[in-house]
C-alpha cells in the first residue's frame, strides 16, 4: 500500500517493494512523526485548511495511534507500508476516514523525515550527555580512591615517567568533556526545524514556520527549503562525534586490557564483566573491553558510509538519504551502550597498588629527574641528558635502579652530584615537582578532583 498510487498503472515488484521500504527501521520514529504531525495539523488550522474541530479529531486519532504502537510495536512491522509516514497516514485514514486525507496538505515526506530525525537526534543527544556524565562521575570516584597510587606513565609503550592512577582517570575525564561539548555544539546547529519546507521549495500554504518550529521545541525554522530537505550535516556531525568518543573509549579499553594483563597486573577486573575460556580454566578474559574496542570500528564505518552517501548527491532530496538512518541508529546505540559498559567496568575495578608502584620503580622513569637536578646545579640540559643516559646504562649493567647506585658511582659521571641526589629522584619527588597547571603533582590532582566534583555536582 503506497501513498502515491494515482500515477501508476502497474503494481510494484515485490522484491523492489521490500528493497525500497524503510519501515523495518524507521518505525522507531513513530513517536516523533506523530508529534510533528500534530504540530502540523495545528498550523493547517491557521492556514485555513482544517477547522478547529477537524484538527482535534486528527489529534486524538494520532494520539490513539501512538498508544496502539506503544502497546504493540510489532503491529507496524507486520504491515507492508513503504515507511513510517505512510503507515501513520494510512492508519489515520482507516480510523477517521476522509478527514485523515487532509493532513498531508502542504507538506512532503521530504521535510517530514528530516524533522522526525532531528527530533529523534535531539532526544538521543540528551541521553548520551547523561551517559557521559555518569561515566565521568565514576572516573572521579576511582580517581579519588586511588589518588596517590603511583604507576608508570608510558610513551611508545615504554615506561616513561611516573604518574598516578588518578591522573590517568583525569585524562579520560578531559576527553569525555570534549565529547560532551561536541554534542552540545551539534545541538545548536541541529535545533532548526525543516518542517514546512515541502518537497524542496517551501509550502504554498500560509504557515508561520517559526511559530511551528517553536511549538515543536526547536530554536528556529530553516532559511532555505532546498537546503532543508537535503541537509544531513547533523547526521555526519553526530557520527563524527560518536567516532571520536568511541576512539576515546577504545583507547580506554586498550589501556585497561594492558593494565589487566598478566604482564602488567596493575588492575583486576571484576568477574561480573569478564568471561572464561572454554578450554583453559585459568583464564579470565577482558571481553567487555575488547568488545568496546572493536565496536569502535563499526561506528567509524558508519561515519564513512554517510560521507560517501552524501558526496556528489545532487540537491535536493534523493532516496539515497534513506540510507542515513540505520547506521545512525546503530551507532548512537553502540556509543551509549559502550559508555554504560565502561561505567560498569570502572565501578568494579580493583587496583593492584603494589604492582603499579614496583613497575614505576623498575623503569628508570626518574632519569629525567637526574637531568633536571644537574641543570639546577648549572649544567646545560643537553649535557645533563647525556650524563643521565650514561647513568641509566650503568644502572642497567649493574641490574640496579637509579636510586640504588652508590654516590661514588654518580660522582664518576659528574662531580656536581652530591648526597641530595637521592631525595631528588624518589618517585614522590618526580610527582611533586610537576606542580604547574595540568601536571601530575598530587596537589594538582587533588585540586582537579575537587573541580570535577563541583562540576559534576557530587561534592
Ligand atoms: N523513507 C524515506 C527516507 O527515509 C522518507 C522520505 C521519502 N521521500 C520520498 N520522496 N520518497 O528518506
Amino acid at each position: 500500500m503506497s501513498l502515491w498510487g494515482g500515477r501508476f498503472l502497474d503494481e510494484s515488484n515485490k522484491k523492489f517493494k521490500i528493497f525500497n521500504s524503510s519501515l523495518h527501521f524507521d518505525y522507531i520514529l513513530a513517536k516523533e512523526d506523530i508529534f510533528a504531525s500534530i504540530a502540523w495539523s495545528k498550523s493547517l488550522v491557521e492556514a485555513g485548511v482544517l477547522t478547529q474541530e477537524e484538527q482535534k479529531k486528527i489529534e486524538s486519532a494520532l494520539v490513539f495511534l501512538k498508544k496502539e504502537i506503544y502497546n504493540n510495536p510489532k503491529k507496524v512491522l507486520e504491515s507492508d507500508y513503504e515507511d513510517i509516514h505512510s503507515w501513520i497516514e494510512a492508519n489515520l485514514i482507516k480510523k477517521i476516514g476522509e478527514l485523515g486525507k487532509k493532513l498531508h496538505t502542504g507538506r512532503s515526506r521530504n521535510d517530514q523525515i528530516t524533522t522526525d530525525l532531528k527530533l529523534w537526534c535531539k532526544k538521543k543527544i540528551f541521553v548520551l550527555l547523561d551517559s557521559i556524565i555518569n561515566l565521568q562521575k565514576n572516573f572521579v570516584f576511582v580517581a579519588e580512591s586511588n589518588y596517590d597510587a603511583i604507576m608508570p606513565g608510558y610513551t611508545h609503550l615504554q615506561r616513561a615517567q611516573p604518574i598516578t592512577f588518578s591522573y590517568w582517570c583525569l585524562a579520560y575525564i578531559q576527553m569525555l568533556k570534549r565529547d560532551a561539548s561536541r554534542l552540545k555544539d551539534i545541538l545548536k546547529r541541529l535545533d532548526v526545524s525543516p518542517l514546512g519546507s515541502g518537497a524542496l521549495s517551501g509550502t504554498a500554504w500560509n504557515i508561520n514556520r517559526t511559530k511551528l518550529a517553536i511549538s515543536m521545541g526547536f530554536n528556529s525554522a530553516t532559511n532555505n527549503a532546498l537546503d532543508s530537505v537535503s541537509d544531513r550535516d547533523y547526521v555526519i556531525e553526530l557520527l563524527s562525534a560518536s567516532s571520536i568518543s568511541m576512539t576515546h573509549l577504545s583507547r580506554f579499553s586498550e589501556d585497561l586490557i594492558f593494565f589487566n594483563s598478566n604482564e602488567a597486573n596493575f588492575v583486576e577486573l571484576s568477574d561480573s564483566i569478564t568471561s572464561g575460556s572454554s578450554l583453559m580454566p585459568q583464564k579470565k578474559n577482558p571481553d567487555a573491553l575488547e568488545i568496546i574496542r572493536s565496536k569502535c570500528g563499526r561506528v567509524h564505518g558508519a561515519l564513512v558510509s554517510i560521507l560517501v552517501v552524501l558526496k556528489s548527491l545532487p540537491l535536493s532530496y534523493n532516496k539515497d538519504l534513506q540510507e542515513d538512518k540505520e547506521s545512525l541508529f546503530d551507532s548512537l546505540k553502540t556509543w551509549n551502550d559502550s559508555l554504560s559498559i565502561a561505567t560498569l567496568i570502572l565501578k568494579n575495578i580493583k587496583l593492584n597498588r603494589l604492582s603499579c608502584r614496583k613497575a614505576a620503580e623498575k623503569s628508570y622513569s626518574n632519569a629525567t629527574e637526574i637531568a633536571d637536578y644537574l641543570v639546577k646545579k648549572g649544567m646545560t640540559f643537553r649535557e645533563a641528558h647525556n650524563v643521565s643516559g650514561q647513568l641509566v646504562l650503568r644502572a642497567i649493567n649493574e641490574k640496579k635502579s637509579l636510586n640504588n647506585l652508590d654516590l661514588s658511582v654518580f660522582q664518576q659521571y659528574s662531580t656536581l652530584i652530591t648526597d641530595d641526589i637521592y631525595e631528588n629522584i624518589t618517585l614522590e619527588s618526580c610527582l611533586e615537582k610537576r606542580s604547574s597547571k595540568g601536571g601530575v603533582a598530587l596537589n594538582e590532582i587533588r585540586k582537579q578532583i575537587i573541580k570535577e566534583k563541583i562540576r559534576l555536582n557530587i561534592l
